[in-house]
């Protein structure tokens, strides 16, 4: 019996868990995890850093162009993003990036250009990809489709505890305004909304554990995996 990988794709919402989710998830499987979200996280720290404008296309496609997004496992086995060979890991957490992620990857060719490199970095599958259109527009083939929502207070509190971790204290208002702003805007725009795929496996996260919710995509995916194995 040889069993064949497949495309795990969670979507969903700002802060419901994907990433923790499918990191573990990736783990458990051995197969690559790809946080697309850190991607255009990464996109955004680049065009705040050169003053791109998000209203101009020349300079767009030019930054663009200068644009490559690496992923590096470090010491502590956890995934780092890399932007042009360095660690922008950091950076891309930060709330200047958060506040303007969703205006840029709203823009068609930032999108484009991302789901290209995500399309490469999946095409052996085994791969566990979160974000917001993976399952709908980047695999839609995929084998597994997983869409992930929680109430608001939850998501707040759990972001604001992620960026305590990491020695930064906002505050619970700034944080739900945020996670707020970025739901409208992920869900309202032209290219490529938020949206749950209709062959996807719903997963209300606020009153689970990441235990549970790990154990059930694993559940999910090895129903898949023996499904496409023989
Ligand atoms: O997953 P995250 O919160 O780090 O994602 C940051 C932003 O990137 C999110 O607000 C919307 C955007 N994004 C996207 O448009 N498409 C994806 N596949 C992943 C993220």
């Amino acid at each position: 019996m040889s069993l064949r990988k497949i495309v795990i794709a969670i979507d969903g919402y700002s802060a419901c868990g994907k990433s923790t989710t499918a990191k573990e998830v990736a783990k458990i499987l051995g197969y690559k995890y790809i946080d697309s979200g850190a991607m255009y996280r990464a996109v955004t720290h680049y065009f705040l850093e050169h003053y791109v404008s998000l209203t101009n296309p020349k300079e767009i496609a030019n930054a663009l162009d200068g644009i490559k997004i690496s992923f590096h496992i470090n010491e502590d086995k956890e995934t780092e993003t890399f932007l042009n060979g360095m660690n922008v890991e950091k950076e891309i957490r930060k709330m200047k990036v958060s506040d303007q992620v969703s205006q840029v990857s709203a823009l068609k060719p930032v999108r484009t250009a991302m789901v290209h490199q995500q399309r490469r970095l999946g095409k052996d599958r085994g791969v566990v990809m979160d974000g917001r259109d993976i399952g709908t527009v980047v695999f839609p083939d995929a084998e597994l489709k997983v869409f992930m929502t929680a109430d608001m207070q939850v998501r707040a509190f759990r972001r604001q505890q992620e960026l305590l971790e990491k020695d930064k204290l906002v505050d619970l208002m700034e944080v739900m305004e945020n996670i707020h702003m970025r739901d409208k805007i992920d869900t309202t725009r032209a290219e490529s909304p938020l949206r749950k795929a209709d062959n996807a496996v719903g997963i209300d996260t606020t009153h689970i554990t990441l235990d549970e919710q790990v154990d059930e995509v694993i559940r999910l995916a090895i129903s898949r995996i023996l499904k496409v194995s023989f």
